[in-house]
């Protein structure tokens, strides 16, 4: 096996799943070689817990990647996520002159630097600087200025910050396993890459991953993203429930909240019963399967609210004319769409990741919906690295075919 330099390489290092995927670039776009995903240890809601255990993940996931694709790997774009990810918009400005002139590639270059340049926290960094919109000599709704004439130019950024040591300890990770870090991506901007439709981004759309630990939520309004955020709720917070609920290990009540599991508990016939295996060596016992969903109802009801009450806060509840789209394994929980109609009083859908050539079926799934985006990630920046090589681009386009412009 060798490397290759037509290949790329991405990792989604989550609270439950560690995955590995390799795609080829071709003529015609990505196409799929082989990927892993095993069982995460070490990484919880975006935190690094035990760097041996994790690193160990990293490598499993990356060898048994590489069998399946038949080359090796050298570097990776990895995905960051949970509750230490923050999201705030800035607003920068230059003048060009009192009278006016063309704006040069250099003032658009200023204007982005006066825009970023906040003060931040000890131990935070930018994760990704998103250009909203420019707004030349007061006129806004701007997205490429270069060219135009105007005396004044601003921006509005998104700007979304990390933990500097939560993300260096998943580069830590990812290097001891043997893999170089080429970038470092906020999951949910990704998981909303390979899910949201162009006229969703436009009408103004909220993408939600609920992963294991936590639920990571991207905003897009105009086509523009403009808010993210993150909710500390995940799908393992159900299954904590059903194992406290049903008195039954957490093992058991994650197969049990996967198998049986509902969250709208009118919608369970009272008849139904499931088989609940008991802690320690008592026997099973049979449950009415309303009784579970019981347990999952109020905990769907608090995820949906806490989402709901963080857009108001964050006052972008009323831009989500095209509604929420739900990824992550948490979505998958029968039920929880109805519920978050119901309290967030918007049109929800699944998502589903848009399918690379010859991607298996199992990863078009809502779970894999970061993994998806990682790697369309990694091909636009690839391509937009390679056209600036070859001079043929500009800072700004690479800004762009970051955000999928
Ligand atoms: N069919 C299913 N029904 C209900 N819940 C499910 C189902 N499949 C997966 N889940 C839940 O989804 C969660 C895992 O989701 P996902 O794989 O997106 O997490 P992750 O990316 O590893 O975690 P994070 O993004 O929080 O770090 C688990 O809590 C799991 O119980
Ligand atoms: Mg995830």
């Amino acid at each position: 096996m060798k490397p290759q330099n037509n290949t790329i390489t991405v990792l989604d290092i989550g609270s439950a799943k560690t995955v590995a995927l390799i795609c080829e670039i071709g003529d015609s776009g990505l196409r799929y070689r082989g990927h892993a995903s095993i069982e995460s240890r070490g990484s919880r809601k975006g935190i690094i817990t035990e760097l041996d255990k994790a690193v160990q993940s990293v490598h499993r996931a990356v060898t048994e990647a590489e069998k399946v694709a038949e080359c090796t790997v050298g570097n990776a774009v990895v995905s960051i996520g949970g509750p230490h990810i923050k999201g705030i918009t800035s607003r920068g400005g230059i003048s060009l002159g009192s009278r006016p002139r063309e704006v040069s590639r250099e003032d658009i270059r200023n204007c982005v630097e006066k825009a970023r340049s906040v003060t931040l926290p000890p131990d935070r960094e930018i994760l990704h600087l998103l250009p909203q919109e420019f707004i030349l000599d007061d006129q806004p709704g701007v997205r490429d200025p270069a060219g135009m004439m105007g005396c004044k130019l601003e921006v509005n950024l998104h700007l979304v910050t990390a933990s500097s040591s939560a993300m260096q300890n998943v580069i830590t990770v990812a290097n001891r396993a043997g893999v170089h870090v080429d970038n470092t991506v906020y999951e949910a901007l990704v998981a909303a890459d390979s899910t949201l439709r162009a006229d969703e981004k436009e009408l103004g759309v909220c993408l939600a991953d609920i992963g294991a630990g936590s639920t990571d939520l991207m905003l897009y309004y105009e086509g523009m993203a403009i808010h993210s955020g993150v909710v500390p709720v995940g799908g393992d917070h159900f299954t904590n429930d059903v194992a406290v609920g049903l008195r039954t290990p957490l093992v058991e009540a994650e197969k049990i909240k996967k198998a049986f599991g509902h969250t709208v508990s009118s919608k369970v016939p009272e008849s139904n019963e499931i088989e609940v295996p008991a802690v320690g060596d008592r026997p099973s016992r049979l449950m009415p399967q309303r009784f579970l969903a019981e347990i999952l109802e109020p905990r769907a009801v608090e995820l949906c609210e806490l989402m709901r009450d963080h857009l108001q806060h964050a006052g972008v509840l009323d831009l989500c004319g095209a509604g929420m789209v739900l990824a992550g394994g948490g979505s998958r929980l029968t039920g929880l769409g109805e519920v978050c109609e119901q309290v967030l009083k918007r049109p929800i859908r699944m998502a589903s990741p848009v399918p690379l050539s010859r991607l298996p079926v199992q990863l078009a799934e809502p779970e894999f919906a970061t993994l998806v985006g990682l790697a369309m990630y990694a091909h636009r920046t690839t391509v937009a690295r390679i056209s600036q090589d070859n001079g043929l681009g500009s800072r700004l386009r690479a800004i762009w075919a970051k955000l999928g412009a």
